[in-house]
């Protein structure tokens, strides 16, 4: 988990990388050059690292993670879910629909069963092209990558700009042959002002049918005021606000596509693992995984 990334450290008061250069080094090629970290303020990406158990966050970082912990002590066991369910999809449509592309935008930073490495265990040729925007994410899943270029690409991009994702998504994946669209864990990322709705018809207008689309999302029709409460201290302390949506919102984000039994559930209730899950107590995030059915 988490290897071959910076470690990050304090100095002076101060959150700083620590990277260690070897007497032989010479400067790093242009893409491996570190991307500027931003420390005044909570990165979900470093955030949901702490939570994963993960060593790439900074202070600011991990009292935002624990405020919501504390808010809603569920939060461990529901990033843990949604890692899962990223798994469960993936495993599904590697192994059981032969799908060899995959578009997985808003990656994270790397943390055990990465799509590539789920993908590829199921069919070693399966490539998969990762999109996000945080500069940690960047520098991690490069490093990640660097043995795995001619499967695995990524891509620095906003969600929102769907057409430079799509343009460099091409230069990896063959778009007449299709392709597994991942949103897992950032569509809350995208408030309802920047028309997640729209970017999401964008990508999947781009794919031809028999492409697929997995989505995780929070809600806040369970759990309600815990939720309520960990969501809104969280905000006042993100980059990037978080907005909680209902089932049928959720559902909204799959119009026009076939989702496969059980539809939209909680994390844990879709197609858990024989003996899964550990529990079915509520979680406040929902999932689906739905096929792009031939136009017309
Ligand atoms: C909660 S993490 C989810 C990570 C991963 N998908 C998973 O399920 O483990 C959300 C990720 O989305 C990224 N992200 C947030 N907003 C984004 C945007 N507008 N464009 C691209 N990436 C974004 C964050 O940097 C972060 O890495």
């Amino acid at each position: 988990m988490n290897r071959g990334h910076p470690d990050p450290g304090t100095e002076g008061g101060r959150d700083t990388l620590v990277t260690e250069k070897k007497p032989d080094e010479t400067e790093p090629a242009p893409d491996l050059a570190l991307p500027e970290f931003d420390t005044a303020v909570a990165h979900i990406a470093r955030v949901y690292d702490y939570w994963l158990g993960g060593v790439s966050h900074f202070e600011v970082d991990r009292r935002a993670a624990k405020m919501a912990a504390r808010d809603f002590p569920g939060i461990i066991r529901g990033v843990r879910e949604q890692r899962a369910f990223l798994a469960r999809a993936v495993r599904y449509l590697a192994a059981e629909q032969g799908i060899r592309q995959f578009l997985d935008i808003g990656t994270g930073i790397p943390s055990a069963n990465n799509t590539h490495e789920v993908a590829q265990a199921a069919a070693p040729e399966c490539r998969v092209v990762y999109v996000d925007n945080d500069p940690m994410v960047i520098a991690n899943a490069r490093a990640l990558l660097r043995s795995d270029k001619d499967r695995s690409t990524f891509v620095a991009a906003d969600l929102r700009d769907t057409g430079t994702i799509l343009a460099e998504a091409q230069r990896m994946l063959d778009f007449s042959q299709p392709v597994a669209v991942l949103l897992i864990g950032i569509l809350q990322l995208i408030p309802d002002a920047d028309d997640p709705y729209a970017i999401v018809g964008r990508l999947l207008s781009a794919v031809p049918s028999g492409s697929w689309l997995a989505i995780a999302q929070p809600t806040g029709d369970v759990k309600t005021s815990q939720i309520a409460k960990a969501a809104g201290r969280f905000n006042q302390r993100a980059s990037t606000p978080v907005t909680l949506r209902t089932h049928a919102e959720v559902s909204r984000f799959f119009a026009g596509t076939d989702l496969i039994p059980p539809g939209v559930v909680q994390l844990h209730r879709w197609r858990p693992l024989p003996g899964g899950p550990e529990s079915d107590e509520d979680i406040p995030a929902y999932c689906g995984l739905a096929s792009k059915t031939p136009a017309g």
